[in-house]
C-alpha cells in the first residue's frame, strides 16, 4: 500500500484534528502518500480530495472541530453512491482509508471494506456510544465542558436557592450526563438507558431540602426525559426553576490532553493496521489497551451498564 486517504464523518468532536495529524504524519514517516478527503463520504463521492503534507497538519493539534470538515451523506448509503466513492479512490490510486467518526461512519467504512477498499475506523464522537471501545475521541473534552458549565450554574443556583435543569447531548446514551454529573456533583442525573418518573426527582428534591440543601442541579440527557419536559412537570409544584440547554458548545473547544493523546495513538495505530493489511476494523480502547477489532465483532459486544455509576452518583449527592 502506497497511498491512503483520511476523512472525518458525522458529528465533529474535539481531538479529530489530532487524529488527522497522527494519520498524516505517521503515514508520511512510513513512506506513504496521504490524501485528505473533505466533507466525509459526500466529499469522497464528489472527489473533493487533496494530498496532505507534514505542514498541512501543523498547528492543529490544539484545535477543536475538523480541518477536513464533516457532513452527513444519504447518497453514500446507496450502492450507486458507494461505487462512485470507490471510483474516486481508484482514480487516485488510494488503496486504504481511515474513517474518523461514529457508528454511522463505521457502517459506511464497513461497506467500502466489503467492496475491496481497505478501511480502518477511529472512534470519534462526544457521545462515547460505540460498542467495542471504552473511549471515543472527544468525550473527555465534552465532559469537561459540561463540568465547567455546571460549576458556573451552581454559583447562581446556590445564590438564589434555585433548581436548575441542565440538558446535555449524548443521543441515546447518558454517558456525558453520568460522567459530568458525577464529577460536577449534580443532585439528579437522568439518562436514556434508565428513564425515570419525575416523581422520583421530586422525592430527591424534598429529601435534599429536608437536609438543608436549597439548590439543586438536575442533569438530563437530550431525548427521553428532556429538560423541557422535566421543567414543565416540576413547575407545577411551584418551584423556582430554570433550564439550560448546553447544546453544541459541547462539541467544540480545545481538546483535553486525554483526547489529544488518544487521538494521536489511534491515528498512528490505524496507519499501522492498514500497512499490515487489516481492513473492516476499528481501533478501540479496552481495559486501557489500544487494540483493533472487526466492526462486526465490536457491534456484538455489550455496552457497559450505566447502573453502577448512576448508583454511585445517587449515593454521593444526598
Ligand atoms: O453524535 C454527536 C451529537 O452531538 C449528539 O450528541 C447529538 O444528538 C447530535 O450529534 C446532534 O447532531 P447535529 O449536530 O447534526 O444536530
Amino acid at each position: 500500500m502506497k497511498r491512503i486517504g483520511v476523512l472525518t464523518s458525522g458529528g465533529d468532536s474535539p481531538g479529530m484534528n489530532a487524529a488527522i495529524r497522527a494519520v498524516v504524519r505517521s503515514g508520511i514517516y512510513q513512506g506513504l502518500d496521504v490524501y485528505g478527503i473533505y466533507r466525509g463520504f459526500k466529499g469522497l463521492i464528489e472527489g473533493s480530495i487533496q494530498p496532505l503534507t507534514l505542514r498541512s497538519v501543523g498547528n492543529i493539534i490544539h484545535r477543536g472541530g475538523t480541518i477536513l470538515f464533516s457532513a452527513r451523506c444519504e447518497e453514500f448509503e446507496t450502492e450507486e453512491g458507494q461505487h462512485k466513492a470507490i471510483a474516486q479512490l481508484k482514480k487516485l490510486g488510494i488503496h486504504g482509508l481511515v474513517v474518523i467518526g461514529g457508528d454511522g461512519s463505521f457502517r459506511g467504512a464497513e461497506r467500502l471494506s466489503q467492496k475491496g477498499v481497505a478501511t480502518i475506523g477511529i472512534p470519534g464522537t462526544i457521545d462515547n456510544d460505540i460498542a467495542g471501545t471504552e473511549y471515543t475521541i472527544g468525550f473527555d473534552t465534552a465532559v469537561n465542558t459540561v463540568i465547567e458549565a455546571l460549576d458556573k450554574i451552581r454559583d447562581s443556583a446556590s445564590s438564589h436557592d434555585r433548581i436548575f435543569v441542565v440538558e446535555v447531548m449524548g443521543r441515546d446514551t447518558g454517558k456525558i450526563a453520568l460522567w459530568a454529573g458525577l464529577a460536577g456533583g449534580a443532585e439528579s442525573i437522568i439518562v436514556p438507558e434508565m428513564p425515570i418518573q419525575v416523581e422520583e426527582v421530586w422525592a430527591r428534591l424534598e429529601r435534599s431540602r429536608a437536609s438543608g440543601k436549597n439548590h439543586s442541579i438536575i442533569l438530563v440527557t437530550e431525548g427521553t426525559n428532556s429538560a423541557a419536559e422535566v421543567v414543565d412537570e416540576l413547575k407545577q409544584r411551584n418551584l423556582d426553576i430554570r433550564m439550560t440547554v448546553l447544546g453544541h458548545i459541547q462539541r467544540g473547544g480545545v481538546p483535553t490532553a486525554l483526547d489529544r493523546v488518544l487521538a494521536s495513538k489511534m491515528g498512528a495505530k490505524a496507519v499501522e493496521c492498514l500497512r499490515q493489511g487489516a481492513s473492516g476494523e476499528m481501533i478501540a480502547i479496552q481495559k486501557n489497551e489500544l487494540i483493533h477489532l472487526p466492526f462486526a465483532k465490536a457491534r456484538e459486544q455489550a455496552k457497559p451498564s450505566v447502573e453502577p455509576m448512576l448508583e454511585l452518583a445517587k449515593m454521593l449527592s444526598i
